[in-house]
């Protein structure tokens, strides 16, 4: 690899991608809008050349891909029901920013572009595991335009020759997780709310599971994505997860134990948008990148609540 360009560096996947990369001695530059990334994140990254600007501006693509070979593109603006509150700003942070940074990774010649898809490209399919010949069928706004991205990927790999890469990731989680907002992912939630000896909500039954995935191994996929051959990767989509799942009950459980929490959960009402089962089939990662999950669930979760623990 020669020059890396990470988009959304400052939020908590992107952080991690920059921070792998530096720790091998890749020139790294991030880009982030710090709309839902954060400046904290960026501590331990100041090898990392910054831009704060966002990708909806053309000029500010062009400038951060000036130079690059490879992009990690993970800024987007997350969440399912953030997406079903406001869809022209998902559309936004996610579509428009996409095109916008595949147009400028054309013009300056960029080789690789890897691209975080989304799980929620599945949808409500009954069908498990969930694997990567499924027709998508996205619910939420946000799977929309996650999985419009993903078309944008294959479409500049087909007509422009561009090696791009989609990686759908399964409700990544782990240190750098932003905990405090509404629309935060469940486990960084639920870790900081149980270490505070705060009840956690359950929205629906808790018997929902997802193939919560460590963020290391959302890392390693991506290195991994970088350095395959062309011939197997480029234009191509694949399921990044553990090929696991766990219900949010027993997550609760774990965490319970893991905290030392010792109430019991509140349950409301199931979240519109929401999807019932996600469990992925990682059979094609396997094949393409030789990826394996090495962090499973549990460790995760272990080493998830430590960290949290060491920032409260
Ligand atoms: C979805 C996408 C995922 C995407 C993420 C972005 C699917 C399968 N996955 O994850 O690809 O990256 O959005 O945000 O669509 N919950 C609670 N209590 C809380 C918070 C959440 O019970 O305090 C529940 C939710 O209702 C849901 C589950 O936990 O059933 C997971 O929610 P969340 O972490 O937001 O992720 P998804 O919506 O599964």
């Amino acid at each position: 690899m020669a020059r890396c360009l990470v988009t959304g560096a400052a939020g908590f996947v992107g952080r991690s991608i920059a921070a792998a990369l530096l720790a091998r001695g890749e020139t790294v530059r991030g880009i982030d809008n710090l709309l839902t990334g954060k400046c904290e994140n960026l501590s331990g990254l100041e090898a990392m050349e910054f831009i704060e600007a966002d990708l909806t501006d053309p000029g500010a693509c062009a400038r951060a891909c000036a130079g690059i070979d490879t992009v990690f593109h993970e800024a987007a603006l997350a969440s399912v029901p953030r997406s079903v509150q406001d869809p022209i700003s998902t559309h936004r942070h996610c579509v428009d920013a996409t095109l916008n940074v595949l147009l400028a990774a054309r013009d300056a010649g960029v080789r690789r572009v890897i691209y975080a898809g989304s799980s929620s490209a599945y949808g409500d399919t009954p069908t498990l595991p969930k694997h990567e010949e499924m027709t998508p069928n996205p619910i939420s706004p946000y799977a929309a335009a996650k999985l419009a991205g993903e078309h944008y990927m294959r479409s500049f790999a087909r007509v422009y020759g561009m090696e791009t890469v989609v990686l759908r990731y399964f409700n990544v989680f782990g240190p750098y997780q932003d905990p405090g907002s509404p629309y935060s992912g469940v486990l960084a939630v639920f870790c900081q709310r149980m270490l505070a000896g705060r009840q956690p909500t359950i929205f629906g039954d808790g018997q929902q599971s997802r193939d919560f995935t460590y963020i290391d191994n959302v890392v390693e996929a991506n290195l991994l994505a970088a350095a395959a051959p062309a011939g197997k990767v480029a234009g191509q989509m694949m399921n990044v997860a553990t090929g696991a799942s766990s219900t949010l009950n027993e997550t609760f459980d774990i965490l319970a134990e893991l905290t030392g929490y010792s109430g019991k959960p509140a349950y409301a009402p199931a979240r519109a948008g929401d999807i019932r089962d996600s469990l992925a089939d990682i059979r094609r990662a396997e094949e393409l990148l030789g990826y394996r999950p090495r962090v499973h669930f549990r460790e995760g979760l272990r080493r998830t609540v430590d960290w949290y623990r060491s920032q409260s």
